[in-house]
């Protein structure tokens, strides 16, 4: 299978192209920085930069089945979690917005095409629980939440829309636990050991959650154990 997964280069996602080419699949990966032949640059921040990434992948990998998007953003120089409302800065917000929300609806919205004529085709991205509304019982983190909320709203939209024209289409929205990555690692110290995977055991459990995804689950935000997580 012809595979392309953004956010590759790095943390779950590094990992998750591991598994897959070890599985004999072609993975191309997306990254800001490329870091070898089978990379291609992308922003998730700059629709440009999303545009003609994806022409350049459609390009490369004619036989496109499967989008992987594992990039994302909670913490980065200037932008941390907030604790509270105080800390809420509309800069770090709209970038949070940016990359986590607005990035993978266009994403989508480039492949739009081939999603549309491409029997079985799936297109994941990472969320997160801490995305849920209904399951937000420690508040904080305003951006990182609000972001991944909107991105299962813009995504859910995507998989309805697509259902219409491509009724075997995925679209899969997965929280892949809490994972030992430079994303979670400020954050770990009161996460029990046993509840911390490693980046090879998410990346096998997330693939498995993917692959069992059927298109009747489009849509849905499901965690690596194959729970379903409610909005
Ligand atoms: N780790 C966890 O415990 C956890 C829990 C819940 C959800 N998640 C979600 O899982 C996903 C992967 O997280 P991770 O833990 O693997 O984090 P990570 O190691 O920090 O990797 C994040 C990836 O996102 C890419 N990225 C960041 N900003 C980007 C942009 N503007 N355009 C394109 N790529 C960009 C990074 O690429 P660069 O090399 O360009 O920086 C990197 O490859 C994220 O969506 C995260 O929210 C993680």
């Amino acid at each position: 299978m012809q595979v392309w997964v953004i956010g590759g280069t790095q943390g779950i996602g590094a990992a998750w192209v591991q598994h897959l080419r070890d599985q004999g699949h072609t993975v191309w990966t997306g990254a800001r920085t490329p870091e070898s032949s089978q990379s291609l640059a992308i922003d998730l921040s700059d629709p440009d930069s999303i545009q003609s990434a994806v022409a350049d992948v459609l390009r490369a990998l004619p036989e496109l089945q499967m989008v992987i998007n594992t990039a994302g953003v909670l913490h980065w120089e200037s932008g941390q979690p907030e604790k509270s409302l105080r800390q809420l800065q509309s800069d770090s917000a709209l970038y949070s917005y940016q990359v986590n929300a607005l990035g993978p609806a266009l994403l989508a919205q480039q492949l739009w095409d081939c999603m549309r004529k491409t029997k079985g085709f799936r297109f994941a991205s990472l969320s997160a629980r801490v995305g849920s509304i209904s399951d937000n019982r420690l508040g904080g983190w305003h951006s990182y939440r609000a972001s991944k909320a909107a991105q299962n709203m813009l995504l859910k939209n995507v998989a309805l829309e697509l259902k219409r024209v491509n009724p075997t289409a995925v679209v899969a929205l997965l929280h892949p636990g809490t994972v030992d990555t430079q994303l979670s690692k400020p954050f770990q110290s009161r996460v029990p050991s046993d509840k911390l995977f490693d980046v090879t055991r998410a990346a096998q459990q997330l693939n498995q959650v993917l692959m069992e995804f059927a298109p009747e689950d489009s849509g849905v935000l499901r965690d690596w154990a194959g729970q379903d997580i409610p909005f």
